[in-house]
């Protein structure tokens, strides 16, 4: 894995200029092989009234004692309480412009896959990431592959871009090796976690997980899951609950400096945080059918380890 610098300048990229249909083929098959993307600057302005009003929170008393989300598709905000009347609504607009930034910069960066991705939650993360005090699955200095326990993606990839907004501290990151290593290694009875039993493509799985998909969406509390979504949930938890994996695994390190952007498939790429605040973020669940090197995903690993489907055609 490696860290890929973006040869279209931050001040380029603002001014609308972006790589070339070739280049951008380029940044997005070395996503798909687990290196991390970076700006080495700002790619859109951030007004600086904005940023006070994020940073400002650290003397607010403390209130701001979670990460904070954006809901995108519902134009929302959770994990906020508000201090003086309007903080909420300035907090939305400032996440809102950054979501269709971020947007607009990876919509520039990786035109080969045309936005065919779903924009999931953005968050605001104030906290001192260092000596965070969280339950062993919610860590993020423990390395792991990301998996969200109420977003299965059933195959769709996982990509964050993350901003480092922090006036004068880096984002320090640690890495490992990448996830067909990780599953190589550890996938299966003898590596210790199981692969997934795969009935997704039988019949009645298919009917079970349509089923679920439209209780879902008509608002029934259910999260259709496939097998796929349950291998990566117990993979996250096994890498993290596996203290000898997180002594032993090959480590590298990387440090994002202030006002600098960087973007990562998280389900593959083996990651944590040291430390670091003051970041913002947001998510993408981008289609498995827009890889542009499809049997790097992990959903084709696994399939090819298990020699069957593990996803439900819907
Ligand atoms: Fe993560």
């Amino acid at each position: 894995m490696a860290r890929v610098t973006i040869s279209t300048t931050p001040d380029q990229l603002r001014s609308g200029i972006q790589p070339s249909a070739e280049e951008a083929r380029t940044y997005c098959a070395q996503l798909e092989a687990g290196d991390i993307l970076y700006i080495p600057g700002m790619p859109f302005e951030i007004p600086p009234a904005d940023l006070d009003f994020l940073l400002g929170r650290r003397q607010s008393g403390g209130r701001l004692h979670k990460n904070i989300a954006y809901r995108a598709n519902e134009d929302r905000i959770t994990g906020f309480a508000e201090d003086t009347p309007g903080d909420a609504a300035r907090l939305l607009q400032i996440m809102r412009d950054y979501s269709r930034n971020a947007t607009k910069t990876l919509s520039a960066i990786l035109s080969p896959y045309q936005q065919r991705w779903n924009l999931d939650f953005a968050s605001y993360r104030p906290l001192e990431e260092e000596n965070r005090d969280l339950t062993l699955h919610k860590r993020n200095d423990l390395i792991h592959t990301d998996a969200f326990p109420s977003r299965p993606t059933n195959g769709d990839r996982i990509l964050r871009f993350f901003t480092n907004i922090n006036p004068s501290e880096p984002r320090k990151w640690m890495t490992t090796t990448p996830f067909n290593s990780l599953a190589g290694q550890f996938a299966g009875k003898s590596g210790g976690c199981p692969l997934p039993t795969p009935h997704g493509s039988s019949a009645f799985a298919k009917t079970a997980f349509s089923m679920k998909k439209a209780l879902a969406s008509a608002g029934i509390p259910i999260t259709p899951r496939s097998p796929y979504d349950d291998f990566m949930m117990r993979f996250h938890n096994f890498l993290k609950e596996n203290s000898t994996f997180q002594k032993d695994c090959p480590k590298q390190y990387d440090d994002f400096p202030p006002n600098t952007c960087w973007m990562v498939y998280t389900d593959m790429v083996g990651h944590a945080v040291l430390s670091g605040r003051y970041a913002l973020e947001q998510t993408y669940i981008v289609s498995k059918e827009a890889m542009v090197m499809p049997e790097k995903a992990p959903v084709r690993i696994l399939e090819k380890m298990v020699g069957a489907g593990l996803v439900v055609s819907s």
